[in-house]
This record gives structure tokens, sequence and C-alpha cells, in this order.
């Protein structure tokens, strides 16, 4: 494991903390709607991930437990010892490597639009590819090629170009980073059986990186998960429908 990186972060709000990990290759930027949404009633701590937004951009692949050794890190200097841990994509996949590190730290679990496996072969030459246009076309090219795919059809230019505006703060180190440390993430689903706490699974409607069966393949081995499907979203629920999505976080916050 290399060093941990001091992230940048929002600690914004009052009450029992919720820690939110965003998507690849957006920043915690994407949280603004839940941030503004349930401040009032929770403690967010919403970090940029390493090589994302604020936080540095070391050279190299972003192991998945290297990301949950930063925000370990992070919860260890912000004295919490439990939070309620949510993750959309691949915030989702760092959450289950969070659970396998230290699951002592997590009261709840948001998974929202993620799945708990690897990348066959395909998948993994494909980032690395996407990893070579990161570093020599840019931030822009990514742009680009991934937007069609983390919003429906249905979704407004205005949020194509608030996307667009997120990815392209980031760096091609960062983003090719993320690539390679997905491409190689470990195998989560042997873990599902084993989560006892209150989970949380949403997922868009037109989802088709994350599609609906394999959160409906999560919900089925996680015992005390409860299923929330978004209509009229693709992968990104809480920044296209963030009311339905911020009212499927409340009321499962609320039941905790
Ligand atoms: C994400 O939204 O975090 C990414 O689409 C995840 C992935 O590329 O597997």
């Amino acid at each position: 494991m290399g060093n941990v990186l001091q992230l940048a972060y929002t600690d914004i709000g009052q009450g029992a903390p919720l820690l939110l990990l965003h998507a690849f290759p957006l920043t915690r930027a994407m949280w603004q709607p839940q941030i503004t949404a349930l401040q009032a009633t929770h403690r967010l701590i919403v970090p940029d991930l390493r090589g994302f937004g604020a936080t540095a951009a070391p050279p190299g692949a972003y192991m998945m437990a290297q990301f949950a050794a930063d925000l370990i890190a992070l919860l260890d200097q912000l004295e919490l010892p439990q939070v309620a841990l949510g993750g959309l994509s691949m915030g989702g996949y760092i959450a289950f490597e969070l659970l396998r590190q230290a699951p002592e730290r997590i009261a709840a679990l948001i998974l929202a639009d993620t799945r708990p496996g690897t990348d066959t072969t395909e998948g993994q030459a494909r980032r690395e590819a996407n990893a070579q246009i990161a570093e020599t076309q840019g931030a822009a090219a990514i742009a680009e090629l991934m937007i069609p795919n983390l919003v429906a059809p249905s979704a407004t230019a205005e949020l194509r170009t608030t996307l667009r505006g997120l990815i392209l703060g980031n760096s091609p180190t960062g983003i090719a980073g993320a690539l390679r440390g997905m491409a190689q993430r470990p195998d989560s689903t042997p873990d599902l059986a084993a989560i006892r706490v209150p989970t949380l699974i949403v997922v868009g409607e037109h989802d088709t990186l994350t599609p609906p069966s394999e959160a409906a393949a999560m919900h089925a081995a996680i015992a005390a998960s409860t299923l929330v499907t978004i209509p009229a979203a693709g992968h990104l629920p809480n920044l296209e429908q963030p009311a339905a999505f911020t009212n499927a976080l409340q009321q499962f916050l609320a039941r905790l």
C-alpha cells in the first residue's frame, strides 16, 4: 500500500454522519443535491477521492484498497468511529473494499448503481484503452466517450453540461489511475452474504452500466437490504432525478 493521501472534502450539516463516495470520473460535486437536502438532518462527509477534484492525482493505478485506506485515514482524522456509507458506482466498489478493511466503521450501507463483480477481460482492455485516451487526448475525450452512457437519453442538455464540467475538472493522470485500479478490483460477490448492516440498494431504471438486474442480484444476496428503482434515470439517478433519489435516502436513513 502506498501512502495515504489527504483528501479534499466537504463536512457540513448536523446529525448522524453520512460518508458519500462519488462515481468515476466525477467529483464530490455530484452529491450537491443530496448535500443540500440532507444537511438539516445529517452530517455529510463528502470527499474528492484520490485523483479527482481538489485532491491530488499521483501517478500509478489506484487500487480499491488504496482508496479505502485514504478514507479510513479521513475518518480517523475526523474522529468518526462509525458512519453510514454511501457509494455510487466506483464509489460502491470502494464501499465494498471499506467493508472488508473496516467493517466496524460502517453502520449502514447505500449501494447506488454499482455492482460487486470484476471486469471481464474485454472490460479490462477497454479500461486500459481509455486510460491511454485520457493520457494522450485529455479529460475532454473521456467526457465525450462517457456522458452518453452515464445518463438516460432523456437527460437535459443542462445536466450533460454540468457533467462535462465535472469531468473536465479532473486530471488525465487521475482518470487513468482510477481506470487502471478499477480494472484490477477484487470480486466482492462472495462478501455480500456476510453484510449484516441495513443496506439500501438504489438503481436508475435505465442504467445500462450497472443495470437493474445487478441491483436485484445484490438485493437477493444481502439479507437486510431494500431495493429502490428510480424511474426515468440512468446511471446517475442522484442527479437525473434528485428528488426521488434523495427521498429514497431520507426514508432509509430515518429508519436507522
Ligand atoms: C462509475 O460511474 O463510477 C463508473 O462508470 C464505474 C465503472 O466504470 O465501472
